[in-house]
Formats: C-alpha cells, structure tokens, sequence
C-alpha cells in the first residue's frame, strides 16, 4: 500500500467509527477554528468545506441564516455518515446544506460559482506539494471574483515555534510529519504565499498561539508525568483564553490564511 492508499483507508476506517471527533482529535481546536471561518461568511452565501468528514464544521455553517452549503469528502463512508446527522438538524436548515463524495483535486462545481470555501486540514491529507497547488488552483476556478478561501491548515514554522517553546521548557518537540496519528504534510509558508499569491489577495492571516501555548506547552507541565489529554478542562480555558487573547505567542502547527480571490 502506498502513503494515498494508507491514508485513504485510514480515513475510511476512521469514517465506520462514525466519532466525529476522530478526524480532528483536538475538538476545541476546531471550534476555534470555526469561530474564526464563520467571520468570513455572510448570510445568504453559497459556501463548500472540502474534506468536511462527518459534517460537523459544515453544519455550523449552515447555521448562518441562508446559506447553502456544501460538504464535499474523497471518502464515501464520511459523506455517508455526514448524511446520517441531517436528521437531528432541523429542517429548514437541513434544505440548505447538502453532503457530496468527490475530490478537492475535481470540484463538482461550476466556475466562479461559491462565494467562499473553507478546508479544516483536508489539504494537508494530498501529501504533495504539487496536489496542493492543484487543490488551490481548483479551489480558485470555483470562487467567484472576491470569493474567500479560508484556509486552515498546518504549517512547518507553525510547528517549529511551537516546538522551540515546548524544548526551552524541558518537554519533546511533536513530530513533523504527523505520523504517530495520520499522514499529512504540512505548508511550507513561504513557499504557500509565493504561490497563492498569483491567484488571490492574502486578506488575512491567523495563528491559534494563546491556545497552543496553553494547550501544548502549560498543560503538559502541568499534569507530568500523565500525558496531556485533548479532553482535559485546561484545553477549555486554553480555548477561552484563545478569544479573549488571540495568539498572544505566535505558535502551532494550525494556521490561517484567508485567501481573497482577485477581481477582475
Ligand atoms: C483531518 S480530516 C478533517 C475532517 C473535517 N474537516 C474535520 O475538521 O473534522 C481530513 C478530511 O479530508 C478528507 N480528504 C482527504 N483528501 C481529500 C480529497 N482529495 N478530496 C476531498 N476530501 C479529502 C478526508 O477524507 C478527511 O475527511
């Protein structure tokens, strides 16, 4: 099996657990994140989250009063279960919001048709940087002119400023390449801005610092010699510190970046 086959059928695995919590381990990291995606997207707007697994940060969009919304995934077991959740949604909103099986590298969408697009770490899943400028490339083609990519994913230098506080403090860097876990490869953030930057306008730029540091460096001080536990409650203050104070330390892997697309 080669590195797509393994991650493909890690996911499929990970989709008949049907835990939503299972494709993003750290859930008060995704809130977060969706807090922040949310800011981007206005009432009414056509919106696609690629890679959305079980649908959770898709249904959080659709809470915004009439917006469609679209979750796309490579995984049919995903979109399947993605499916399953709309019968506790209501049902207004559950006629805005749709979940499809299809690739990011292939978007079943026309051109300049959604008013912004969201990926919660799928992009990092394509494991070459060359997929990942052709997922950029796709995204852009389906963004209308001043759509918004917003874009939430890991990144190299996130990670080493998180790792070169984590090692001052005594404590292991986090591997690079997310292997104890799932296969990933993280941005390079140099190398992502130089190349976006001839398809949309970089509008905005965001680390979860506060939250890492407390999350990634306090609370493993804290409860040594136990492991750190995504669920302890320190995470829950990490995250409350987070939006009161954002990325007071600039560090951790999961970056922002929202990407404007150019109007002609
Ligand atoms: C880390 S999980 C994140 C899932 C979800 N966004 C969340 O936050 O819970 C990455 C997701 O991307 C999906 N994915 C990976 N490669 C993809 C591709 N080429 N096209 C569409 N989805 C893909 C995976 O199946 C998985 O559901």
């Amino acid at each position: 099996m080669n590195d797509d086959e393994l991650l493909a059928s890690r996911y499929a695995e990970i989709a008949a657990s049907g835990d939503h919590t299972s494709t993003a381990s750290d859930v008060q990291l995704r809130e977060l994140e969706i807090e922040y995606a949310r800011g981007f997207i206005r009432e009414g707007d056509r919106v696609l989250d690629v890679g959305c697994g079980m649908g959770y940060a898709a249904i959080e969009y659709a809470r915004i009063p009439g917006t469609r919304v679209t979750g796309l995934d490579y995984i049919s077991g995903m979109v399947d279960q993605a499916n399953s959740t709309l019968v506790d949604v209501p049902e207004e909103l559950g006629r805005r919001l749709e979940f499809i099986h299809g690739s990011v590298l292939e978007i079943p969408f026309r051109d300049a048709s959604l008013d912004v697009v969201t990926s919660h770490r799928c992009l990092m899943a394509l494991l070459t940087w060359e997929r990942q400028r052709e997922a950029l490339r796709e995204i852009h083609r389906v963004l209308r002119p001043g759509g918004v990519l917003v874009l939430l994913e890991g990144t190299v230098e996130g990670l080493d400023r998180l790792n070169a506080l984590r090692t001052a403090m005594g404590l292991s860097a986090i591997p690079a390449d997310g292997r104890d876990r799932l296969l990933t490869r993280k941005f390079r953030e140099e190398e992502l801005l130089d190349f976006t930057d001839s398809l949309f306008a970089l509008t905005e730029r965001r680390g979860f610092g506060t939250y890492y540091f407390v999350g990634r460096v306090v609370h493993p001080l804290l409860v040594a010699p136990d492991p750190p536990r995504y669920d302890h409650p320190i995470n829950e203050i990490a995250r409350a510190l987070e939006q009161h104070l954002p990325n007071l330390v600039d560090c951790g892997h999961l970056q922002a970046f929202v990407l404007t697309k150019g109007v002609e």
